[in-house]
């Protein structure tokens, strides 16, 4: 099947973990005919290993580090792609993490501040700095990652709110950009073994299994499927939609 992959430029953020979603999303798109891949990561070392993985597949890639919470590191990020591959037309927002939990009544603004600019924000700033090009070009794929946990509420936790943000901005630029030959859409993860998960991945899955029907956790080529529907041109008339792959649990 031809997913309209081939000579396109896909920039994938928080692609460095080495077993998380970003490095199977970014190898997912090249193995199916990306041309370039931009792996980015606040951990150029990790990066740099997804990199060495996309070119062991034959395709073209490089290793930028930038922290999507600042503003400068984004534009900085994006001018140093465009000059590289000239265009971006596929971007997956993936760089996130839970930053803290706890009580309402404990919870500590700064750390509000923090989970809110690196789920949601960065988000924001990654996207508004690779719109301009792609509506140049009338083309652009635009997957972001939200969560399960937006529907599950496990408590007040601003990580699931700032993924809920995600969510609706997804929809209200999904609805503004289709004109302009940009589709935007979102996949809402289930729990997956990463290293999103931290401390013991053992009693994790203990913890999770009971209310996850499918039986297993997500994987990353879960994930990466998702996306890779979304960044081809197989979905070239979806809009603005949230595609939950999350085993069951958030039924
Ligand atoms: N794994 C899960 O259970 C799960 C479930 C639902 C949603 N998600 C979401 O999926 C996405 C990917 O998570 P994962 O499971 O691959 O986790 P992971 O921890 O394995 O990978 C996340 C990557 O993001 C990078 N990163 C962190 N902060 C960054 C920043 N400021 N700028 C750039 N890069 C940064 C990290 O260095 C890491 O390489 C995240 O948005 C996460 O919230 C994960």
């Amino acid at each position: 099947m031809d997913l309209g992959f081939k000579g396109k430029v896909a920039l994938v953020t928080g692609a460095g973990s080495q077993i998380g979603f970003g490095k199977a999303i970014a190898l997912l798109l090249a193995k199916e005919g990306c041309d370039a891949i931009v792996v980015n990561d606040i951990n150029l070392d990790d990066a740099q290993k997804t990199v060495n993985a996309v070119k062991a597949l034959g395709r073209k890639a490089i290793a930028i580090k930038a922290d999507i919470t600042k503003k400068s590191e984004v534009q900085e990020m994006v001018k140093k792609a465009l000059a590289e591959y000239k265009k971006i037309d596929i971007l997956a927002n993936v760089a996130g993490a839970i930053l803290g939990t706890g009580p309402f009544a404990d919870q500590k603004e700064e750390l509000w501040d923090k989970e809110m600019a690196l789920n949601f924000k960065g988000t924001m700033l990654v996207t508004q700095a690779v719109i301009p090009g792609m509506v140049a070009q009338k083309y652009g794929k635009i997957i972001n990652i939200s969560s399960g946990s937006v529907r599950a509420a496990f408590g007040v936790s601003t990580y699931s709110i700032a993924k809920g943000a995600v969510e609706i901005f997804t929809h209200h630029l999904a609805k503004g950009v289709i004109k302009d030959g940009i589709n935007v859409n979102c996949v809402s993860p289930g729990w997956a073994l990463t290293n999103f998960i931290k401390g013991d991945k053992q009693e994790a899955e203990k913890r999770f299994l009971p209310s996850t029907p499918i039986g297993r956790g997500t994987t990353p080529e879960d994930i990466a499927n998702a996306v890779a529907f979304f960044a081809s041109d197989m979905s070239s008339d979806v809009c603005g939609q949230i595609l939950d792959v999350t085993g069951g649990s958030t039924l």
